[in-house]
């Protein structure tokens, strides 16, 4: 992998729906506008390969959003269930601990020089973007403020192996500072647009502000589908990127 040749390929439309038929119309109007196309938990639970090979066969690249969180045998197995079904972009939460993170690497590198397979791109989950600083004090009890545990999250999966983090764009400033290797890559989920509705999310950004602090690729799913027209939509999301991308070359950055 595959850090982004172009504006496009740094979005990945989020397919939060629940049948192939939504997929494939989502697919057919919207592969020219964004990157990658995410299926998630309420996809997998009913089509998991199914709805992969669909958006391969209409001509579409996917992002398989696993979010695996187990002891270490259990994600091991399955991660090396989804390289051998051809899943070559997922990813496991960091919180499962190093152990869980270095071990499933392993496994699966072992797994693809045995089937004489490109390892894939897995990149580890640090703090859920629904998450804001009260629930991650008094519910998990975490003595930390999140940009402090996110940022040890990152390392956590940096020294583990992992090729990259899902955060936030505030936190993707500081990873990209403490973490010098520019293959790292910083998955920003809970884009938001100035004008659209933030709906459910709390640490949310705008796309330009995630590509100034250093984001290679956006997950973005309801600003586009749920959109009235949904292409103009995405295209304003492309014309922020682009413009985001142009001032970061001339260092304007704000
Ligand atoms: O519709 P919306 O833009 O809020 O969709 C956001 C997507 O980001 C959801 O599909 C959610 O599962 C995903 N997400 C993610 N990684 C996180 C948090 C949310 O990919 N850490």
């Amino acid at each position: 992998m595959i850090k982004p040749q172009c504006p496009k390929d740094r979005i990945i439309l989020a397919l939060d729906v629940d049948t192939l038929e939504e997929v494939k119309e989502l697919v057919l109007e919207l592969k020219d506008y964004v990157g990658y196309f995410k299926i998630g938990l309420p996809l997998i639970v009913t089509y998991g390969f199914e709805a992969v090979r669909l958006i391969e066969e209409l001509g579409g690249r996917c992002y398989y959003d696993s979010k695996f969180h187990d002891i270490p045998n259990t994600v091991q197995k399955a991660c090396i269930n989804l390289v051998k079904n051809n899943i070559h972009f997922f990813n496991i939460h960091i919180q499962g601990g190093s152990k869980m993170i270095s071990g499933t690497v392993k496994a699966v590198n072992a797994c693809c020089k045995r089937l004489d397979k490109e390892p894939p791109v897995i990149l580890g989950v640090t703090l859920l973007s629904s998450f804001g600083q009260r629930t991650l004090t008094e519910e998990l009890c975490v003595d930390k403020n999140i940009e402090d545990y996110v940022s040890k999250l990152a390392q956590v999966a940096y020294e583990s192996g992992l090729d990259g983090v899902v955060a936030s764009a505030d936190e993707a400033r500081r990873i990209r500072q403490q973490i010098p290797d520019k293959d790292f890559i910083i998955v920003c989920p809970a884009t938001r647009p100035t004008w659209a509705s933030v709906n459910d999310q709390v640490r949310v950004d705008t796309p330009r502000s995630a590509i100034l602090s250093g984001v290679d690729y956006m997950v973005i799913g309801r600003p586009i589908t749920t959109a009235d027209n949904r292409i103009a939509a995405a295209q304003l999301i492309l014309d922020e990127i682009t413009t985001a991308l142009e001032d970061k070359e001339n260092e304007i950055l704000v």
